[in-house]
């Protein structure tokens, strides 16, 4: 039978130096909130439910740790910061609910990995009781020290309770404890505050445990994955791990990147195989983009579903609901917003297609606008299949133009188009023969008797 695990998820620490006006999990890391990579990671290792310790905005808190989630996410109240033992404890109904182990995790920490949790897992499943995940610090300073003993470990000494001899060792708690569920309140409620902190440490639950004849093991994971964030130098620090290791799956699994590290990705990116992104390319939460794409440099892209073997930028922007259906283009400088773009339908230059409907193989103009907003409302632009719309059209929303129909360049459209009619809207061109001549004599003329004017002025 598998076993059950309860994630008891740490939100309720001092966000001060990190000066802003929300709880630090919420701040994002590939455009999502540390708190749930945190809860994700915890459930794609198998967690079966997560008791959220939460301080400030804990409605938005919980939001954020079980969207999206398919396990249940119960939050749980810390009204004073008294260490990371008194934290745990605020689960304790919770926990005596009976699990086969509990995992404590840090909302601030979004590099967990799945499988080191797992792992943590496997060493319970083999008979430990208590599995702390370490690191090897390249600056020790401020962690706690994981203390060995013939292949067990015996204490976690905080930085500030210990000594010389201890201070020199470099492998430290990274902060994620797996222990037995059915010892889990009894071992927390024997932790006691009397240390340099005056504060409650998890960590006293390995020498608790050990006193009670429980065995301890320690076990190694990659110092990134333990990264914890407490400023926003140390956010930037690790969204720049997390973009590092998103790029190099994408690339694994087919993805071309000229410049992997100018290209930013959402963490619901999903690119097809043989997609080519060229340099500056930046990609927001809910984007999709189909087999043999290309976006080329500097396009900006969100909330939208690009076709396969489409074309997008250089400098496109891609805005939420585009759909792109299979070989479209939508070339330099163009915006699109709402719009469902026909399989190889061509919107190559300067636009904007909001609020719109374009059927296959249409193209679209040159710095043709659809005029979707009246000042209150949004309206919709619907353009037919093999449709061509001339450069420098505006197509004032509500209308439709049919499939197969023509609309002059310049035009400013207000009347729907039936299908293959070609529409004109803009003033009938006048050409005068000669003229431009005299209207050059004229104009020399007139600059001539200033220039004689300005010198008698001046006599
Ligand atoms: C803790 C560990 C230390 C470890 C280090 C790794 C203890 C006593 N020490 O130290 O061994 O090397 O993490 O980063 O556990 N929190 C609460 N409520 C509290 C206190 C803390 O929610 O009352 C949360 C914090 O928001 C944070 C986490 O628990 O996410 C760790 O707390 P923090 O105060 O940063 O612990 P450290 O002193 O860094
Ligand atoms: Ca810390």
């Amino acid at each position: 039978m598998a076993r059950t695990c309860l994630a008891v998820v740490l939100a309720a620490g001092d966000a001060t130096r990190m000066k802003s006006s929300r709880s630090k999990v919420l701040h994002t890391v590939g455009n999502l909130p540390l708190i749930a990579h945190v809860t994700r990671a915890a459930a794609s290792a198998g967690v079966t439910k997560v008791a959220l310790v939460v301080g400030r905005d804990a409605g938005l808190v919980t939001a954020a740790a079980s969207a999206g989630l398919d396990v249940p996410v119960t939050p749980v109240e810390q009204t004073e910061r008294k260490g990371t033992g008194h934290a745990v404890l605020m689960a304790r109904e919770i926990i005596a609910e009976g699990f086969d182990d509990v995992v404590v995790l840090y909302g601030d920490a979004p590099l967990i990995n799945p499988e080191s949790l797992a792992a943590a897992t496997t060493e319970r499943a083999r008979g430990a009781d208590v599995v702390v995940l370490g690191f090897r610090a390249k600056d020790p300073t401020g962690y706690g020290r994981l203390i060995e003993r013939d292949g067990e470990l015996v204490a976690i000494r905080e930085h500030k309770e210990a000594s010389a001899e201890e201070l020199a060792i470099d492998f430290c708690n990274g902060g994620v404890i797996t222990f037995s569920g059915t010892e889990a309140v009894s071992l927390l409620e024997a932790i006691g505050n009397a240390n340099a902190k005056g504060e409650y440490y998890l960590t006293d639950i390995v020498e608790i445990a050990r006193g009670r004849g429980l065995r301890c093991v320690a076990i190694e994971a990659p110092e990134e994955d333990m990264m914890g964030c407490n400023t926003r130098a140390e956010l930037a620090e690790i969204e720049a791990v997390w973009q590092a290791r998103a790029r190099l799956a994408a690339m694994l699994s087919g993805v071309s990147m000229i410049d992997p590290a100018s290209v930013f990705l959402s963490f619901d990116t999903e690119l097809g195989p043989d997609v080519m992104i060229e340099p500056n390319v930046w990609f927001g939460p809910g984007v999709r983009v189909g087999a043999g794409a290309v976006i080329h440099a500097f396009s900006h892209l969100e909330g939208a579903d690009v076709g396969p073997g489409a074309m997008i930028g250089p400098f496109a922007r891609l805005r939420p609901g585009t759909e792109l259906g299979e070989k479209a283009k939508v070339g330099n400088f163009c915006e699109t917003k709402k719009a469902s773009v026909g399989a190889g339908a061509k919107i190559n230059h300067l636009s904007y297609i909001g609020d719109a409907v374009i059927g296959a193989g249409a193209n679209i103009g040159a710095g043709t606008i659809t005029c979707n907003y009246d000042g209150q409302n949004k309206h919709v632009t619907e353009i037919g299949a093999g449709a061509f719309i001339g450069s420098n059209s505006s197509l004032v929303a509500p209308i439709r133009i049919g499939d197969g129909a023509y609309v002059g360049s310049g035009s400013v459209i207000t009347m729907d188009v039936p299908d293959d009619a070609l529409a004109i809207a803009r003033a009938r061109q006048e050409t005068k023969p000669g003229r431009a001549e005299r209207l050059r004599e004229k104009i020399a003329a007139i600059k001539a008797l200033k220039k004689n004017a300005r010198a008698a002025q001046q006599d």
